[in-house]
């Protein structure tokens, strides 16, 4: 089984380059088998949640052409089965951004439920709220959304609960709606902003993605494309509170820092320095931090996808912090985890009350779900002597090269599969 072995206790310097937006570019793979045209895709992040997206769309009959790690052409006039198989998506969830994409072109689709998660029971109801809507006549038969319409015409929907899933997955189907939808209480993040710019470029039109309200006039046909991610802003917030929790001095390049602005605020708060440029963010970690309080919620507010991260580096801040979970239920399961390396958090429901320590310890800690890895990545980079991180599956779900881009800012980690390669590596680096 593969783990990280971190020597904590080194400041992160130097420069970083962040990759595509995972979330972005599960919802575009989906929506490119919308055209029998071919679709080209670049900086897509080499993650494991895009190959397996990768792997269902041809299984289903797609031509996919992986051009390079970052690149793929996809060309999905020979999809010949609208029934997506199980094995993919008990891999992924996002795997239900084919029932938006079916059902927009071929009026049908057949995609297995997702199951549960680590971080609450995620339900799509309004999901498949918003295709009732747009006239699909929709079933769960045997574990699976079977969606089928004689045609789909346009509807105003209001979403009861502000979801990224639901607002890309109804936004994709409308896309061949007859007539105009309106979308109301959807989504704004940035990654519900490059899907719409995506169908777009493919010849949709969609107004409003960005803002709570989105009309989209629905077309006939949608075209080919060629199309670039855009930068993944949770995975430059990884690397900001990474920077902040060793008190490091760190340069992330490739990032859009108007998409950063919650994350930024919050460590300025603490203390911390954050320069902007263009396309950059330098995070300058300082010795003694200050507590604040964070609530997740959807954008502009704080991410929850960065709520774990801004829990570690509040452990290493003076004072008592308070973080409310405000989008899932169950995502402080790190909590137990931190604890054996000192942590001092209480959990009281959706809220966790978090004393500062002088620092982490290292111990042997495991990941129960993606980002809460990448956060006892971070306190594992921050504790005095070795961390060693089980279940490492989750993190390289969703970030590319993560170790190796952390050693080239000077932290000192490694993948290993054996104890054997364990030893030999805290001997190397004694
Ligand atoms: C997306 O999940 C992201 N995943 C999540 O990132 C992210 O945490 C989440 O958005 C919130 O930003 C992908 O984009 C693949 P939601 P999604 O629908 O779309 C409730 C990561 O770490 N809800 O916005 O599934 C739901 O239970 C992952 O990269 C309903 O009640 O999230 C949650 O409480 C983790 N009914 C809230 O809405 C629905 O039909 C927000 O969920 C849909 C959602």
């Amino acid at each position: 089984m593969e783990q990280f072995i971190i020597k904590g206790g080194t400041p992160l310097k130097g420069e970083v380059t962040i990759g595509g937006a995972k979330n972005a570019a599960l919802g575009i793979l989906a929506a490119a088998i919308m055209t029998d045209d071919t679709v080209h895709i670049d900086n897509l992040p080499d993650v494991r949640d895009i190959n397996v997206m990768l792997e269902a769309i041809s299984e289903i009959g797609a031509e996919v052409n992986r051009i390079d790690r970052h690149t793929v052409e996809i060309t999905a006039s020979g999809i010949r089965d609208v029934s997506v198989d199980d094995d993919f998506i008990r891999r992924i969830r996002a795997s239900y951004y084919f029932i938006g994409a079916l059902l927009g072109k071929y009026k049908d689709a057949k995609v297995p439920l997702p199951g549960g998660c680590n971080i609450g029971s995620r339900p799509i109801d309004q999901h498949l709220k918003g295709f009732k809507a747009l006239g699909a006549d929709v079933k769960i038969a045997r574990g699976a959304v079977v969606a089928r319409a004689e045609r789909l015409t346009a509807a105003h929907i209001y979403f009861d609960v502000v979801s990224v899933g639901a607002t890309i997955n109804v936004m994709m189907a409308a896309t061949l709606a007859e007539g105009r939808t309106i979308l109301e209480n959807a989504a704004k993040e940035p990654h519900i902003v490059d899907v719409a710019n995506f169908l777009n470029s493919m010849g949709a039109s969609i107004k409003g993605a960005g803002t709570d309200t989105i009309r989209i006039d629905g077309v006939k046909k949608l075209h080919g494309t060629e199309y670039s991610i855009i930068p993944d802003q949770i995975e430059a917030g990884t690397f900001m509170c990474m920077a902040a929790a060793t008190r490091g001095n760190l340069l992330i390049k490739n990032v859009i820092p108007k998409h950063l602005e919650s994350i930024t605020a919050k460590l300025i708060e603490m203390g911390n320095e954050v320069e902007e440029y263009d396309e950059a963010v330098r995070v300058i970690g300082a010795k003694v931090q200050r507590h604040t309080d964070i609530k997740t919620l959807p954008y502009p507010g704080f991410p929850t996808d960065m709520q774990p991260q801004m829990a570690v580096t509040l452990s290493l801040a003076e004072g008592t912090s308070m973080v409310t979970e405000s989008i899932f239920e169950n995502r402080f399961k790190y909590v137990d985890e931190l604890a054996r390396m000192g942590g001092n958090i209480k959990v009281e429901g959706n809220v966790a009350v978090i004393d500062g320590i002088e620092s982490f310890s290292g111990a042997t800690v495991s990941a129960p779900d993606l980002r809460a890895g990448a956060a006892l990545v971070i306190a594992g980079l921050a504790a005095q002597g070795f961390t060693t991180v089980d279940e490492i599956g989750y993190i390289q779900r969703g970030y590319e090269c993560f170790e190796e881009k952390i050693k080239g800012c000077g932290g000192t980690i490694e993948k290993v599969d054996s104890d054997k390669a364990a030893a030999k590596f805290k001997l190397k680096v004694g």
